[in-house]
């Protein structure tokens, strides 16, 4: 039997209402016990003395570009980038080469998942065959082959009778769709958010209405189908408000924010001189749509964290604004951007953070994990809360080093990924 013994830790289970100094004993990938000095001749101990112990957190929103795209990404990785960051399992995003779209391809992500063999992954299929937004892709059989939900994300699913049947189709197999909204006429040609820095900066730009009119199809779809919709990065102020009101008439709306849409605005394209790395979709928002976005968080609106970790190679990146792609690797800084501006800064309960990264995607998509409940999986996050270290984008385990981050000095990092009670990552003490 396997087994290992975590002591001194300060044990926060947002499942159990639990913020103690606790060890936790793991058998055979299990949380058998958690409890005050534990003892257990057997098993191999883990001292966790000033670290926290959390249930694994989860990503749901990335993108591990396998197969097709493996000079930005691959799944063994990307799954080395996520244990690094203190994810215990991902979902990945259809828009891969071929398309997520049938059981083969879904089959292929879970075969080089279980090789790489560190973090759970858990595919999302395509909702409309090759992302073409014209018919339904396989639901049943990506259901059966390990699907967890389904996403056009890179793109909206814009036909709002493909929308409709999607959200009708899904509820047959439980799951949300996740929606990446925005209307494709009113991006037009934009690649940044449109308001006074786009204009001062004279590039073409996205106007937030683009997403809040997706939203607002959306939540109408919703309605009509009673089916569950997952807004994908959701970004601005009036989306927020859409989600509050759809959630207080009781629809099944559900939403998540990226840590870069909290922590940023479009200042950072001024600021760092056209960076392309600062280019995402949906844009960087101006700063009073970024403090939506937190008072979202802060009320308890915003359903979950995740990462949109979206590898693209430098020599893509290195092109000028206008045409470089869209995206930014998240896994490896996600856990301080957060921690540090809104645990730190803004005072959210660290039992909410750790809510946001592991109960809550937990229960949104209905995966294992998300409690240290005795039986459950013993995914575990350590973290270590007081260390502060500047991100060094060379170091990521990471093929692709598309960050905004590099060089901010964060507090809050992860120190060790426990999956399936095996310690798959650990940060070296020095
Ligand atoms: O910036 C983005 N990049 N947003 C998306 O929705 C897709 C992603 C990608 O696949 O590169």
């Amino acid at each position: 039997m396997n087994r290992l013994l975590i002591k001194h830790a300060r044990v926060v289970d947002p499942s159990q209402r639990l913020d103690e100094g606790l060890d936790i004993l793991i058998v055979d990938g299990k949380v058998a016990r958690l409890g005050e000095r534990l003892e257990d001749k057997d098993a191999s101990v883990l001292d966790a003395a000033g670290l926290v112990a959390a249930p694994g957190f989860i990503d749901i929103h990335a993108h591990l570009r396998e197969p097709g795209f493996e000079y930005k990404e691959t799944i063994a990785s990307g799954v080395a980038a996520a244990v690094a960051g203190g994810f215990t399992a991902v979902c990945c995003m259809a828009n891969t080469q071929p398309v997520n779209d049938c059981a083969a391809v879904t089959e292929l992500i879970r075969s080089r998942a279980a090789a790489a063999d560190l973090a759970h992954v858990y595919p999302i299929g395509a909702v409309s065959k090759g992302l073409a937004g014209e018919e339904l892709a396989e639901f049943g059989e990506m259901v059966q082959t390990g699907a967890v939900a389904f996403s056009d994300d890179g793109k909206p699913v814009h036909n709002s009778y493909l929308m409709r049947r999607a959200l009708e189709y899904a509820q047959l197999f439980d799951v949300p769709v996740i929606d990446h909204c925005e209307d494709l006429d009113l991006v037009a040609k934009g690649v940044m958010h449109e308001g006074a820095v786009s204009t001062r900066l004279g590039l073409r730009a996205i106007p937030s209405a683009a997403e809040d009119a997706m939203v607002a199809r959306d939540i109408v779809l919703a309605e009509l189908t009673g089916g569950h919709v997952h807004i994908a990065h959701l970004s601005t102020k009036g989306a927020m408000e859409m989600v509050r009101t759809a959630k207080a008439r009781g629809l099944l709306v559900s939403c998540e924010v990226t840590p870069h849409h909290l922590a940023l605005s479009d200042q950072a394209v001024a600021d760092s001189d056209f960076d392309t790395n600062t280019k995402v979709n949906p844009p960087l928002r101006s700063a009073d749509h970024a403090e939506a976005l937190i008072h979202g968080v802060m009320d308890g609106l915003v359903d979950c964290l995740a990462t949109d970790h979206a590898p693209h190679h430098a020599d893509e990146k290195a092109q000028e604004y206008d045409v470089a792609p869209f995206g930014m690797v998240g896994l490896e800084t996600a856990l301080p951007v957060t921690y540090d501006l809104l645990v730190l800064k803004r005072k959210l309960p660290l039992r909410l953070w750790i809510q946001l990264w592991s109960t809550n995607p937990a229960r949104l998509l209905k995966l294992p994990g998300g409690t240290l409940k005795p039986g459950s999986p013993a995914d575990i996050t350590l973290l270590h809360l007081d260390r502060t270290a500047v991100v060094i984008p060379e170091k990521f385990r990471s093929l692709s080093r598309n960050t905004p981050f590099g060089g901010r000095r964060l507090r809050g990092w992860p120190a060790a990924t426990i999956v399936g009670g095996r310690v798959v990552w650990q940060r070296e003490r020095r």
